[in-house]
């Protein structure tokens, strides 16, 4: 699996959510794997991601953990649970893997 792709694919897919990450902010979505931080960064959201999905079949864990993921966020990037929307990044993450894996 490429994490790179995975979130860049997401940005391409919502350009307008670059302005919530200090270090993409005004660029453009193509250009981001020239940035320095892009890869570890990729690798931390992945990583998260997969550990999330482990516990996908424990109705009750799965829902607080995802609970966690949105107050995390609060300080990690400004967002409200209003704008964060799960569901955007997971879509995005399981078309890629299960489609565009090979790309
Ligand atoms: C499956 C969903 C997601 C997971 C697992 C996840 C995970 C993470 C992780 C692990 C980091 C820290 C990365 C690092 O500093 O190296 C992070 C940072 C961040 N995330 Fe997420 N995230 C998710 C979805 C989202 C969404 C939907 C948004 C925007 C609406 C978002 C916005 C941010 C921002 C702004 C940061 C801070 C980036 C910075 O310090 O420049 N995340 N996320």
């Amino acid at each position: 699996m490429d994490d790179l792709l995975l979130i860049f694919s997401f940005f391409k897919k919502f350009p307008d959510q670059i302005n919530h990450f200090k270090n993409y902010k005004g660029h453009d979505p193509d250009s981001l794997r020239s940035v320095s931080q892009f890869a570890s960064f990729t690798t931390n959201v992945v990583s998260e991601f997969l550990d999330i999905l482990e516990i996908a079949g424990d109705a009750g864990t799965l829902k607080s953990r995802a609970a966690q993921l949105v107050e995390d966020h609060k300080t990690r990037g400004k967002i409200t649970a209003k704008e964060y929307d799960v569901r955007k990044p997971f879509k995005v993450l399981f078309r890629n893997l299960f489609f565009l894996s090979n790309v």
